[in-house]
C-alpha cells in the first residue's frame, strides 16, 4: 500500500491526539468501529456556548489512513459550528489525503466519528440528534 505524503505526515505527526473530559456537558464523544477491519476511532469535541467547536481530540486504534483521517478531521473541526461540522464529508478527506479505494472506509470512520460526537453533544444539551444523510 503506497501512502500519500499527507497520510505519512499525519501518521508520523498526528495532530490533537488525546482525551477530553467525557463528563463535561460541553464535550461530545463519538466512538465508532469499522466492520471491515475491526479498527476503532474515538473523536471528541469541545463546544462553546455559541455551538462553535473550540477543541477536538482523537484516539484511533487502526491503520495509517484511519489515524491520518482522524488527525485531519480534528484540524478541520476546530473553529467550525456544529452545523458546519456536520457537513464534513468523508470524500473531502479522501480527496485531501489522496486515499486509494480500499482505504475509503477509513475516511468513513472519521465522518461517522464526527457525526457521533456532534450528536452526543446535541443530546447532552437538549437538542435532537441529526440523522446521518447517507448510509455508507
Ligand atoms: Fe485494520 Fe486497517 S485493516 S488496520
Ligand atoms: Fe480499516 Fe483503515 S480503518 S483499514
Amino acid at each position: 500500500m503506497a501512502y500519500s505524503d499527507k497520510v505519512i505526515d499525519h501518521y508520523t505527526n498526528p495532530r490533537n491526539v488525546g482525551t477530553l473530559d467525557k463528563s463535561n456537558v460541553k464535550v461530545g464523544t463519538g466512538l465508532v468501529g469499522a466492520p471491515e477491519c475491526g479498527d476503532v476511532m474515538r473523536l471528541q469535541i469541545q463546544v462553546d456556548d455559541n455551538n462553535v467547536i473550540t477543541d477536538a481530540k482523537f484516539k484511533t486504534f487502526g491503520c495509517g489512513s484511519a489515524i491520518a483521517s482522524s488527525s485531519l478531521a480534528t484540524e478541520w473541526l476546530k473553529g467550525k459550528s456544529i452545523d458546519d461540522a456536520m457537513k464534513i464529508d468523508n470524500m473531502d478527506i479522501v480527496e485531501e489525503l489522496a486515499l486509494p479505494p480500499v482505504k475509503i472506509h477509513c475516511s468513513v470512520l472519521a465522518e461517522d466519528a464526527i457525526k457521533a460526537a456532534i450528536n452526543d453533544y446535541r443530546v447532552k444539551n437538549g437538542m435532537a440528534p441529526i440523522e446521518a444523510e447517507k448510509a455508507h
